[in-house]
């Protein structure tokens, strides 16, 4: 099969590679129809992780099942599916509580999983031809006939979105409040659509790329340009200078100032000063316990200069970490379904897998226009 090879930073290669295969008894074997790529790639591609060279990326995936295990019994050959980019058993401590994010059972050692990703697990990912998905009565999200139709809107079922609403739910977002979310990549974006969805009566978005903060006007959100004029004093300004109700943190711990050069306390000490006294902060932007490749010497250590102090006085609360997608996936997709949510509107390309190189190389620039690709296998 066809699949994208990490070979080193910043050299990702479509190459020929033996086909996915059902390994066990519970494993289904999906023919990938798209597949994104994700701002967390990019982690992997700028060489900002210890992802292994030959690894398959790819964890935003949709597909038709061709096979299935002997021990399988809910999907069938033939369904649409789309799959959670975290792996789960459906079984542990962490999966029965909805925490599928932090399963115990799929990552021995640490808690959770995913597809083609720098420390969450041998599995290849689905920018390819074929994906194999472990524990596939668990993972796989059944799709409606009018999947074809809205594949564009259903394979955001796989990350974005889940993480987008997951970041509202850290945060607390409630019909009538006012939200912060920093960055308007596809996470903050789907966070954004996500506080529109819950009611949220001023939703405002920062980033600096006017492209991006056009598509979070689109859907009737604040746009706060980073680069006209301090963010936090725009919020402000907007909240009577007491600071939003709630705060999300959609960027992680590659976030830039105004010149693209990289501050790491950033866009969380941003959040506690634009966030009301007792607001509360959901971040699912990615932090590493470890950033060898970073130029601060506390990044290296995975840590940043927090404003703990003004946190503290302010009364607020954080939640951090990765979404657990199963928590969410099935209500989004039923949204999808009653067309009343479209999450494919931040899609700016669709090309064929062959090309994704090239995507890579364009979107890790945030060049002019570039906000999601879909690759099509
Ligand atoms: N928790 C999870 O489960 C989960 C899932 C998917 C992605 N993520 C993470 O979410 C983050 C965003 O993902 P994405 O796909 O949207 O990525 P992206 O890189 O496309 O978007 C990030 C955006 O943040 C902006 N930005 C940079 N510095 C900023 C600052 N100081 N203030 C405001 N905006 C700033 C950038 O201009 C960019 O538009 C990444 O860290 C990604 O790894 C987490
Ligand atoms: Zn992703
Ligand atoms: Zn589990």
């Amino acid at each position: 099969m066809k699949a994208l090879i990490y070979k080193g930073p910043r050299q990702v290669e479509v190459l020929e590679v033996p086909d996915a295969k059902i390994e066990r008894p519970t494993d289904v074997l999906v023919k990938i129809t798209t597949t994104n790529i994700c701002g967390s790639d990019l982690h992997m591609y700028e060489g900002r992780t210890d992802v292994e060279t030959g690894k398959i990326l790819g964890h935003e995936n949709l597909g038709v099942v061709i096979e299935i295990g002997n021990a399988v019994d809910r999907i069938k050959v033939g369904d649409r599916v789309c799959l959670p980019f975290n792996i789960s058993c459906g079984f542990c401590k962490n999966c029965e509580r909805g925490l599928t994010g932090f399963c115990l059972t799929v990552n021995p050692g640490t808690a959770g999983g995913a597809y083609g990703f720098a420390g969450m697990g041998p599995y290849s990912g689905g920018q390819a031809e074929l994906l194999r998905v472990p524990y596939g009565d668990v993972n796989c999200l059944k799709l409606p006939p009018d999947s074809e139709d809205k594949e564009n809107d259903y394979v955001m079922l796989s990350d974005v979105f889940p993480t987008g609403y997951h970041a509202t739910e850290l945060a607390g977002v409630k019909s009538g409040d006012s939200v912060v979310i920093y960055g308007a990549g596809p996470v903050g974006l789907m966070a954004a659509y996500s506080a529109q969805l819950k009611g949220a009566s001023k939703v405002m978005v920062v980033d600096t790329h006017k492209d991006r903060l056009a598509l979070a006007e689109k859907i009737g959100a604040i746009a706060i340009d980073d680069g006209e004029g301090n963010a936090v004093a725009q919020i402000l300004e907007l909240t009577k200078g007491q600071g939003a109700d709630r705060g999300c943190e959609c960027v992680g711990y590659q976030c830039c100032n105004q010149h693209n050069i990289e501050v790491p306390n950033l866009t969380m000490n941003n959040l506690v000063n634009s966030v009301a006294a007792t607001g509360t902060l959901g971040v699912v932007g990615v932090f590493i316990p470890k950033d060898p490749g970073a130029e601060d010497k506390l990044a290296k250590q995975g840590q940043i200069a927090f404003d703990f102090g003004k946190f503290w006085m302010k009364g607020q609360k954080m939640a951090t970490g990765q979404a657990n997608v199963k928590a969410y996936n099935r209500k989004l997709r039923d949204l999808i379904t009653a067309d009343l949510a479209k999450p494919s509107f931040i899609i700016s390309h669709e090309l064929p897998l062959i090309q994704a190189p090239e995507a890579y190389k364009h979107f890790d620039a945030r060049d002019q226009g570039w906000t999601k690709v879909v690759l099509k296998p």
